[in-house]
Order: structure tokens, then sequence, then C-alpha cells
């Protein structure tokens, strides 16, 4: 199996006045491509840093970061802004842990937004229905976030960052503010997404029945890999 992802000793130092907080250190994993990762661990324990670096929205402090065989950071960024941005953009779609919907734009804006910085996609709309018939908003489409249930919300950032077909989904809490009904229709997207697409998913959650989808685990301790 090839590896989209190799981390070697990845450090995240924070500095908050005198204090230096190890918000990742010296994680050390390889991802494979195809794989469901489940990434656990208390609460500041860095799952959200972890993925932030990994998916490229973060710098780590040490380290070296490979993503498809390239190098991203060795000690030093590598790439230039625009070659980040292309990363970002074509390899990753992203499931913050809060939703950041847009209040003033419709669902189908929010779901739209990546796009946006790829005008020359413009054949988005056979996409765009697809996804939302598949996650089940198409009905919601000209609705703004506040009018939505949390469920519908998540949802929605789900469809966000499936817009641009990307080959690795970072999902940071997908059903941290769900029922256990809606958290399972989530747990069931994600399979499917992952069996049907071969999407790669870094999957962050405190729920152990959402985690157990994983076939490889991540535990975190201190910003430590455990
Ligand atoms: N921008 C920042 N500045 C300073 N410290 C930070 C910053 N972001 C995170 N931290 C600290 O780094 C540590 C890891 O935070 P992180 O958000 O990665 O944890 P987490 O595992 O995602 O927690 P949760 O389960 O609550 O979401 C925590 O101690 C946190 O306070
Ligand atoms: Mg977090």
């Amino acid at each position: 199996m090839s590896k989209i992802i190799e981390a070697e000793n990845l450090t995240k130092i924070y500095e908050r006045g005198a204090e230096k907080i190890y918000a990742l250190n010296n994680a050390a994993f390889s991802i494979n491509k195809g794989e469901i990762v489940s990434v656990t661990g208390p609460s500041g324990s860095g799952k959200t840093t972890l993925v932030n670096v990994l998916g490229c929205l973060d710098n780590p402090t040490k380290g070296s970061l490979k993503i498809e065989g390239r190098q991203i950071f060795d000690g030093n960024i590598n790439l230039s802004e625009a070659e980040l941005t292309r990363i970002r953009r074509n390899i990753f779609g992203y499931v913050f842990q809060k939703f950041f919907l847009i209040p003033t734009l419709t669902v189908k804006e929010n779901i739209l937004l990546p796009s946006v910085f790829q005008p020359e996609l413009k054949t988005e709309d056979k996409n765009l229905k697809r996804i939302m018939e598949s996650l089940g908003i198409e009905k919601r489409k000209d609705h703004l976030p506040g009018q939505l249930s949390g469920g519908e919300m998540q949802r929605v950032a789900l469809a966000r960052a499936l817009i641009n077909n990307p080959s690795v989904l970072i999902a940071d809490e997908p059903t941290g503010n769900l029922d256990s009904k809606r958290s399972d229709e989530i747990k069931d997207l994600l399979v499917n997404l992952n069996k049907n697409r071969g999407i790669t998913i870094i999957l962050v959650t405190h729920n152990p029945q959402l985690a157990q989808i994983g076939n490889s685990f991540i535990e975190l301790r201190d910003g430590k890999v455990i």
C-alpha cells in the first residue's frame, strides 16, 4: 500500500508568555492511501493541532512531513504559498471541529465556497447535486445555516469538504454535536465514502463507536503518540 502521509518527529510548540506548550511532541507515523485513521485522546492532547498540521493549515515547529511522497516540511517550509494552497485545495477536504458555516450564505453557497478559489472549475453543478442528494440536504439548499438543525449543519460541512473531490478527508469531531441517530448516519456516510470512493479519512473523535470504523489508530497523550 502506498503511503499518503509520513510524519517524523513532528513537533508543535505554542508559546504562552514564558510557558512552552508541546501540543505535538515528536509524533511519528504514516498513513496509507485508502485507510480510515481514527485519532483519539483526551481533550487538549493535540488532536486538532495534529490534523491541522497534517492538512497543511498550520506549520509544525520541528520534524518532517511528507504528503504523497513530497517533502512539505523538514524544519523549513519547502513550498511557496501558492503550492500550499494547491495542496489544501486538491488533496484535502476539511470538516472543522466548529462548523465554520458562513451565516449570511445559503447552504449551496457554503458548500461551493472551496471552489470559489478555483474559478476554472465551472462544472460544479453536477457534483453539487450529487453530493447534496447523497447527504440528504438538497431540500435545504437555499436555507441559511441558522435555519438548520445541528445534524443538517454537520452534513453541510461534510458536503463542503467533499466538493473538490479530495483524496484525504480530515474530519475533526464530525459528530461532536449530534445525537446517536445522527452520529450513526455520519458514521455510515464516512464508511461508504471510504468504501465506494477510496477516500483516505483522518477521523478525530471522542466517540468510541465512531472511532471503531478506523483500520488504523493514533492515540495522543500530551502531544505524544502512544
Ligand atoms: N493557538 C494556540 N496557542 C496556544 N496554545 C494552544 C493553541 N492551540 C492549541 N493550544 C494548546 O495545545 C494543546 C493541544 O490543543 P488541541 O486543540 O490540539 O487539543 P485537542 O486534542 O484537539 O482537544 P479537544 O479534544 O478539546 O478538541 C492544548 O493544551 C491547547 O491549549
Ligand atoms: Mg480539538
